[in-house]
């Protein structure tokens, strides 16, 4: 069965008020492009076509607006909404009925992922349907994340949410791979102190079952995350860095849609058309005239 992807958009955006107190903090750019695009296009460079994006009730239309029905980019897109936020792994409950027993990809909209490494990575977790396949990634600051601890062997033996003393400096990233089994399994999960289903919790229950794949993204690939004015700062200058230096856009589904053999040159031609202006669009249109991305 094929996999189906989820991207989870939903959340107060707290840390990043007021920026976000009237725009959706996914909607907002980082350097050229909504955040919500570098999520998109890492579940489309997993081959994945049929995508869920879960809001909030409030910004459901401004979502809709921006990427429709995703059929000019050859993928399907559909919309659900999630009241308030009560946890990440609520998202697999609430995709339950889409995802109608297939193996999913959820990604949280706020994350960046980028980097040959990366594609290896999707390619080879896209096609294992059994258990879950989450990422690691070395950061400076891993009590702010979900940490997970190797043994000798570098087989992972714990994972542990916001850990005050972090027994590595392995951050686990907002990507993870599940079987049919997640939804059954997020409904089994109780709310935490902080009062919500927690990934970590969701990933601990495969974790017992020995059926949790961690795979470390070292070197090859590159996560950043957007929470505080900071992060989504730097996020902005290393895409605006990466871009300039290379002459290239990175994370653009337009581009991924045609890598994938989803549109053709002509409809690729097409969609620059309305963006020529911000040059966005001659990136597009330069691709789909050399054929090359
Ligand atoms: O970024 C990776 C980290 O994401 C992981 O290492 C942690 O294990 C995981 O808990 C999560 O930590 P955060 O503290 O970054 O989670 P946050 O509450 O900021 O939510 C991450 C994104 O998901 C954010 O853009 C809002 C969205 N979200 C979050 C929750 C809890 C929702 O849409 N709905 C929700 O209920």
């Amino acid at each position: 069965m094929n996999r189906k992807g989820i991207i989870l958009a939903g959340g107060t955006g707290t840390r990043l008020h007021p920026s976000t107190i009237s725009v959706s903090k996914q909607l907002m750019p980082v350097f050229d492009k909504p955040m919500i695009y570098y999520p998109l296009s890492t579940l489309m460079q997993a081959g994945i076509r049929d995508i869920l994006i879960i809001t909030t009730p409030e910004d459901n239309a401004a979502f809709k607006k921006l990427l429709g029905n995703g059929k000019s980019w050859g993928i399907n897109i559909q919309y659900a909404e999630q009241p308030r936020p009560e946890g990440i792994a609520q998202a697999l409950i609430i995709a339950e009925d889409f995802l109608e027993q297939c193996p999913s990809a959820l990604i949280l909209g706020d994350n960046l992922f980028f980097g040959g490494q990366m594609l290896n990575s999707l390619r080879a977790s896209v096609d294992q349907i059994r258990g879950a396949t989450i990422f690691a990634y070395q950061v400076s600051n891993p009590s702010d994340y979900g940490v997970v601890e190797f043994n000798e062997k570098g087989k992972a033996v714990s994972l542990v949410e916001k850990p005050e003393q972090p027994a590595s400096n392995y951050a686990v990233t907002g990507l993870y791979f599940y079987d049919a089994q997640a939804p059954a399994y997020a409904k089994s999960i109780k709310p935490s102190s902080r009062n919500e289903l927690e990934i970590t919790d969701l990933n601990r229950i495969y974790l017992e079952q020995g059926m949790l794949d961690v795979q470390r993204l070292d070197g090859g690939a590159t996560w950043l995350d957007t929470g505080t004015h900071r992060s989504l700062h730097a996020a902005s200058q290393f895409v605006s860095v990466l871009e300039n230096r290379q002459g290239i856009r990175i994370c653009c589904p337009e581009v991924e849609a045609f890598k994938q053999s989803w549109i053709s040159k002509d409809e690729l031609a097409a969609l620059a058309q309305p963006l020529i202006k911000s040059g966005y669009g001659a990136f597009l249109l330069k691709v789909a005239q050399s054929g090359k991305a």
